[in-house]
Parts: C-alpha cells; sequence; structure tokens
C-alpha cells in the first residue's frame, strides 16, 4: 500500500475529525490522532479501523499539556501536516464558561504551533467556522465579508485562532496554513459506522432530529417561524460532513505541494445553498418515512435570520466542490443514528 506520509489529527475521534481520518487512510494517508476524549469515544478509533482497514495511531492527551505535545513532535519528526479539529464547540456552554474555551481553544492552538515552528513542521489546517461572518450584509457570503463581532466566546476563538495562525505563517518562515470556514456540516459516513455523537442534549439541529426520531427526546422545537425567510424559519448551508472530509485531505494537499503561495489562506467549505430548518425536516421526513414531533417554539437567542456561502473561490482556488445533496445529509444521519442506538443497546 502507498504511504503518502504522516498526518497528525487533532481531534481525530471526534464527528468531522473521524470522517476526514477515514478519507486520509483511503488516500493513502498514515493517520496519527490526538484526542483527549472530552468529547468523544474511543471506540471511533476501531470504527475508523473497520472502515478503512487501518488502525491510526491513538495519542489521549490534552493540547494544554505542552510537554506531552512537545514530546510528540520529537517522536513523530516526519509529519507532512496537521489537521486541527481539537476544540471546545458548544455556544451556550461557551458564554458560561468563558475561560474554559479561551484555554482550550486558543492555548490549544498556540502549544501545537509553538511545536510546528520548533519541530519544523510546515502545514496545518485549522477549523474554523462561517459563524465568523456574524450575520453578513450580502448573501451569499465570501470569503473577503468582513469579520463581525463575535456573539459568543466559541465564536471570538475561531476568530482569534484564525489571527494567530495569520501572525504565526507570516512570522515563522516555514509554517504555511489554510484555515476552512465550515457552514453547518450534518450527516454521516455511508458505513453508518460514524457520525455526529453529541454528549447530553443536542444544541445542533440534525442531532436533535434524529434523536427525536429515534425517541431519544420528546419533540423537536423548529426556532422560530415568523423570520423574513420564505417560510419564516431560518437558513444555513448543510453540508455533508464527508464532503467536508474531503475538503480537509484537499487543503492539506494545497499546503503539501507549495500552492498556497500567500502562505495563509481561508476558504468557505459550503454547498452555496440555503435551506431551512422546516425543508431540511421535510427532507428527514421523506427519506426515512418518520414523521417527525416537531412544534413551532419562539425565537434561539442569537441565532442569525440566514446564511450561505459563495464557493466560488473554494471551488476555483481549492479545486474543491461539494457533491452531496440534502436528501444524502438527512438519511446518513439517520442510518448512524439508528446503527448507534441498536448496536449501543446489545
Ligand atoms: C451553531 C452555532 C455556531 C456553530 C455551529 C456548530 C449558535 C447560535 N450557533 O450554528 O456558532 O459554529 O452551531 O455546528 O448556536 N434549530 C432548531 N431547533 C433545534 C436546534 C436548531 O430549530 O433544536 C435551528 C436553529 O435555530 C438554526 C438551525 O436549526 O436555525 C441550525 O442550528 P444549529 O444546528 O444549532 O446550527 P447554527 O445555529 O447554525
Amino acid at each position: 500500500m502507498i504511504n503518502k506520509g504522516k498526518i497528525l489529527v487533532t481531534g481525530g475521534t471526534g464527528y468531522i475529525g473521524s470522517h476526514t481520518c477515514v478519507e486520509l487512510i483511503e488516500q493513502g494517508y498514515e493517520v496519527l490522532i490526538i484526542d483527549n476524549l472530552s468529547n468523544s469515544e474511543s471506540f471511533i478509533i476501531d470504527r475508523i479501523e473497520e472502515i478503512s482497514g487501518v488502525r491510526p495511531k491513538f495519542y489521549q492527551f490534552d493540547l494544554l499539556e505542552a510537554d506531552k505535545v512537545d514530546t510528540f513532535f520529537d517522536e513523530n519528526k516526519n509529519l507532512k501536516g496537521i489537521i486541527h479539529f481539537a476544540a471546545s464547540k458548544a455556544v451556550g456552554e461557551s458564554v458560561k464558561e468563558p475561560l474554559k474555551y479561551y484555554q482550550n481553544n486558543l492555548m490549544g492552538m498556540v502549544n501545537l504551533l509553538e511545536g510546528m515552528k520548533l519541530y519544523g513542521v510546515k502545514n496545518i489546517v485549522f477549523s474554523s467556522s462561517c459563524t465568523v461572518y456574524g450575520q453578513p450584509d450580502s448573501l451569499p457570503v465570501n470569503e473577503s465579508a468582513p469579520v463581525k463581532p463575535a456573539e459568543s466566546p466559541y465564536g471570538y476563538t475561531k476568530q482569534v485562532n484564525e489571527n494567530i495562525l495569520k501572525d504565526t505563517v507570516a512570522a515563522v518562515d516555514h509554517i504555511r496554513g489554510i484555515a476552512l470556514r465550515y457552514f453547518n456540516p450534518i450527516g454521516a459516513h455511508a458505513s453508518g459506522l460514524i457520525g455526529e455523537l453529541p454528549k447530553g442534549v443536542p444544541a445542533n439541529l440534525m442531532p436533535f432530529i434524529t434523536q427525536t426520531a429515534y425517541g431519544l427526546r420528546e419533540q423537536l422545537s423548529v426556532f422560530g417561524d415568523d423570520y423574513e425567510t420564505p417560510d419564516g424559519s431560518c437558513i444555513r448551508d448543510y453540508i455533508h460532513v464527508v464532503d467536508l472530509a474531503k475538503a480537509h485531505i484537499i487543503a492539506i494537499e494545497r499546503l503539501v505541494d507549495g500552492k498556497n503561495t500567500d502562505g495563509y489562506e481561508v476558504f468557505n467549505i459550503g454547498t452555496g445553498n440555503g435551506f431551512s430548518v422546516l425543508e431540511v425536516i421535510k427532507s428527514f421526513e421523506k427519506t426515512t418515512g418518520i414523521k417527525l414531533n416537531y412544534k413551532v417554539a419562539p425565537r434561539r437567542a442569537g441565532d442569525i435570520v440566514q446564511i450561505w456561502a459563495d464557493t466560488k473561490i473554494g471551488n476555483e482556488v481549492l479545486g474543491w466542490k461539494a457533491e452531496k445533496t440534502l436528501d444524502e445529509m438527512t438519511s446518513s444521519a439517520w442510518t448512524w443514528e439508528k446503527n448507534y442506538r441498536e448496536s449501543a443497546s446489545q
């Protein structure tokens, strides 16, 4: 089997990280994972192996443990690149525990970049978010739209980490980086073996839908149907997690191949299509044949009304394009939820 080199995936047992590990292995990369398992499960490593046929090397520690990060780099001198997912991601929690978010998300990034600087690692892809745009002034939103004041400490850490990366790339000759601004990742791997697995009550739409359909939640609340949108519910650019995972491979290869002449680049990763909450529910009901128990509830504080991506630069410069439909996203999310619950109850 070809070996295209070693890639470190931080947060590799998480939702997007695990899908990215599978794609990397299938493309011939040797995958190393650092994860503290704070918001994921170790069986995901087994599942990655089951899908791809290769078991990634797993290091369980926290990126805040600078000595362990240093030892990791010392032991793995020939890394081709890093894909950095490890971070806390619950918006509501970040408002209650801002210091946890500033510690985890900012210091984790700093420790990683320190290691790259010291050990001569060149390439890093950072997992950013369309949350940096807030409610954009015009749609679709492109990469040069202004970054708006953050709505939460979580959102602020994405903005600051982009700047930390940009400044480091400018200052350290050998480091090059790409920030990918994800829109709303949903769906799961076609095998149904990995998918989104939030701890506790899901804050995001898709896992709330699948858990309600499975009977774990009584009812889904649609947060507002009186917005200035065609059906009154909020609009997002939902992107299949496998499409998103593939964008990371293209981004890391762009860095490895020295194609990003600017040193630091930012790309939107979305489909370019906006769908409303009610349209997502309709797609779910259509693809699964399940009638979802939902009600319209008051607006959720801090929600933006609508956003979808301008994908031109991602398509033309990065050379990546989303391929999967909303129906494939909702049906795969359901297959995963069902498989997971059934295997967990055995
Ligand atoms: C949220 C975060 C965003 C973060 C992203 C990570 C907020 C305000 N924003 O984005 O910063 O980057 O998650 O995935 O939390 N909805 C319902 N009922 C529900 C849950 C959601 O109607 O039970 C609606 C929301 O109002 C929204 C849409 O579904 O219109 C998507 O919500 P969600 O999945 O939470 O994503 P975002 O709010 O876009």
